[in-house]
């Protein structure tokens, strides 16, 4: 039954074992080594886990990683003068503004502030509007690790029906931008849609990336759906489960990837792949 599960863990360590194999070979050459500043605002605790798991990846295939802590006090004015140091600092590649930021600052102006060439995450008004046109490769990394499972395992988008359940600027408004790229017809749900189940029966491929635990049920999906699992969230054990009731829909389905070890692996093996599609550009 093996072969139902989308394999994040597996497809994210192909990828990073061949970035390890990059940067051996840019060390071996005494090239530049690759660079990722993160800035941290104030002491979000999720934000601090996140940080701390993209720091052991870098660290692990051997990019260079910087944290800069700034107080949740600090002035939209003067967290663009930071970024502005990175923006001017040859040894950096990628600028990752860790979010949410506090409420005061206004996160658009400083994602946008961050040098074109240097956003990692791929959140800049520039970026997103390319990839909108697909004209991008860097591209935020929890649709790009998606495009990247569909990829590897050999799942054909063109003309199927992806029904995606949420419409963020870090997930659900990218990937409806790259599977429409990719020639699927894209359904985008979220959370005032009306008779949400209606949308979700009809998807070949569905997405879900609500963060409410276990939201989704047999009953809401059709037979031999594939299903993508985004949500990060605790059940009432406090164990990680996603937005799909795992066991519920399980002999449903055709594919589906779990939580934990699909989409999660996913993202970090994707914005490695960012930070090196950047040094490339840099090094040009
Ligand atoms: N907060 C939650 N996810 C992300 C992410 O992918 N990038 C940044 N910068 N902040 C986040």
């Amino acid at each position: 039954m093996k072969e139902k599960i989308i394999d994040g863990k597996l497809v994210a360590s192909k990828i990073k074992a061949k970035i390890t194999a990059e940067i051996n070979n840019i060390k071996m050459n005494n090239y530049r080594t690759p660079k990722l500043c993160v800035i941290q605002v104030g002491n979000n605790v999720a934000s601090s886990t996140y940080i701390k798991n993209k720091k052991i990846a870098c660290e692990k295939v051997g990019i260079l990683f910087s944290l800069l802590k700034y107080p949740a006090t600090i002035t939209e004015k003067e967290l663009i003068e930071h970024i502005m140091t990175l923006n001017n600092d040859p040894d950096v590649d990628g600028i990752l503004v860790q979010l949410p930021l506090p409420d005061h600052i206004d996160t658009n102006k400083i994602i946008d502030a961050i040098d074109v060439l240097k956003d990692v995450d791929g959140f800049s008004s520039h970026v997103l509007g390319n990839l909108m046109i697909n004209k991008t490769k860097v591209v935020p990394a929890t649709p790009k690790g998606i495009m990247s499972l569909f990829n590897y395992y050999n799942i054909d988008l063109v003309g199927q029906h992806v029904v995606i359940v949420g419409r963020s600027n870090i997930v659900g408004k990218p990937l409806a931008n790259l599977t429409i790229n990719a020639h699927a017809t894209v359904t985008v749900c979220h959370s005032k849609t009306n008779n949400l189940s209606y949308y979700t029966k009809q998807a070949d491929i569905l997405v879900m990336a609500v963060g409410k635990p276990k939201m989704l049920t047999k009953e809401m999906i059709k037979e031999n759906v594939i299903i993508i699992d985004v949500g990060t969230n605790r059940d009432k054990n406090n164990k990680l489960c996603g937005d799909v009731y795992f066991d519920d829909v399980y002999s449903k389905v055709k594919m589906i990837s779990p939580v934990p070890g699909g989409v999660g692996p996913m993202t970090i093996a994707s914005l490695l792949e960012n930070i090196m599609h950047l040094y490339e550009l840099h090094n040009k």
